[in-house]
């Protein structure tokens, strides 16, 4: 095992995935079952996320779910009837597949009560986290598993301490969709200082096309931030306010590491799709069939569409 060097922080071990949405935008499939049991290929969005956070060395999970969530907790517990069917049946590769959830990490749940917003949900992860730095990854962003995004962050919240949260440049088309960051440049290419955030602004009130992907590592300042931060964009207590807040007081840096890897936004029907098709292409089993049928596919597509 590797040595700690004797000025390094405390190892985060925790991190915190919200939960409790509704999942409006893709009823009426999330009528009963949660918006983070749809599968991607053939898990569902919410595994891929704990496997992150698992690889990035995190192996305590708090999900901080609502109503009707009763599926994810099923999908991370163990199915013994399954189990020992799959087992009489000598179906070992399913039986592993089965059990590879429940075997990830200590799950552990949260309910948020009252739908408040994403600051409102992580300032219920606070009895849980205690004082430690912890890490927020939201379900609908799915980082490639190939393009580590996580450990990145890891190292450099060790480093400078604070926050750090994910930036992707976006289209300023689109910067309304997300919280927007001014930044100034650093000594490393990947790393920005945050030093304002805005939640969802206008093209023109925007500060940069720097996005907040739903990835952060905090540390417990920010509960205390959250117990006073007011509903913001949409009546919600929102995160981004309150790194805000933290970014421009002169405590605990806020730094940004900027993502150029791939990321697909499972919370967007159209992304959603994309991000099936781009993982089955890739995947050894599936993509070599997968590939042939699409070529021809869209080939067939090209053929029936009208002449420019
Ligand atoms: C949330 C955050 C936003 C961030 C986004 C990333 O918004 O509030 O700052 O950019 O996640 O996906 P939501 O998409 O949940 O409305």
């Amino acid at each position: 095992m590797p040595k700690q060097p004797m000025n390094r922080p405390h190892r985060l071990t925790k991190a915190v995935i919200p939960a409790a949405g509704l999942g409006i935008r893709f009823l009426p499939a999330t009528k009963a079952t949660p918006k983070e049991m749809l599968p991607v290929v053939d898990k569902p969005a919410i595994q891929y996320v704990v496997e992150e956070a698992v690889a990035a060395g995190l192996d305590d999970v708090l999900m901080v779910t609502g109503r009707n969530k009763y599926a994810v907790e099923d999908h991370f517990d163990r199915n013994h009837e399954l189990e020992t069917t799959l087992s009489h049946n000598d179906d070992d590769e399913k039986l592993a597949r089965v059990q590879e959830s429940s075997a990830l990490a200590a799950i552990h749940y949260v309910r948020q009560g009252d739908p408040h917003g994403l600051g409102h949900a992580v300032l219920c992860a606070a009895p849980h986290v205690g004082r430690e730095p912890f890490a927020v990854l939201l379900g609908d962003d799915l980082i490639h598993p190939r393009d580590p995004l996580l450990a990145r962050m890891i190292e450099v919240q060790e480093q400078h301490g604070g926050s750090v949260i994910a930036l992707m440049e976006v289209d300023p088309s689109r910067i309304h969709l997300y919280g927007c960051a001014a930044v100034e440049t650093t000594a490393e290419d990947d790393v920005v200082r945050v030093s304002n955030l805005v939640e969802k602004p206008t093209a023109a009130e925007a500060p940069s096309n720097y996005a907040i992907i739903g990835r952060y590592i905090l540390t417990p300042a920010v509960f205390d931030v959250l117990r006073t931060t007011e509903p913001g964009k949409d009546g919600e207590i929102q995160l981004t306010d309150a790194l805000k807040r933290l970014a421009v007081g002169d405590g605990s840096p806020v730094h940004g590491v900027v993502f150029n890897g791939r990321r697909y936004n499972t919370g967007n029907r159209s992304d959603y799709l994309r991000a099936i098709v781009t993982l089955a292409c890739q995947r050894e089993d599936l993509g070599p069939d997968f590939r042939t049928w699409l070529r021809s596919h869209v080939d067939g597509l090209a053929a029936t569409e009208p002449a420019a």
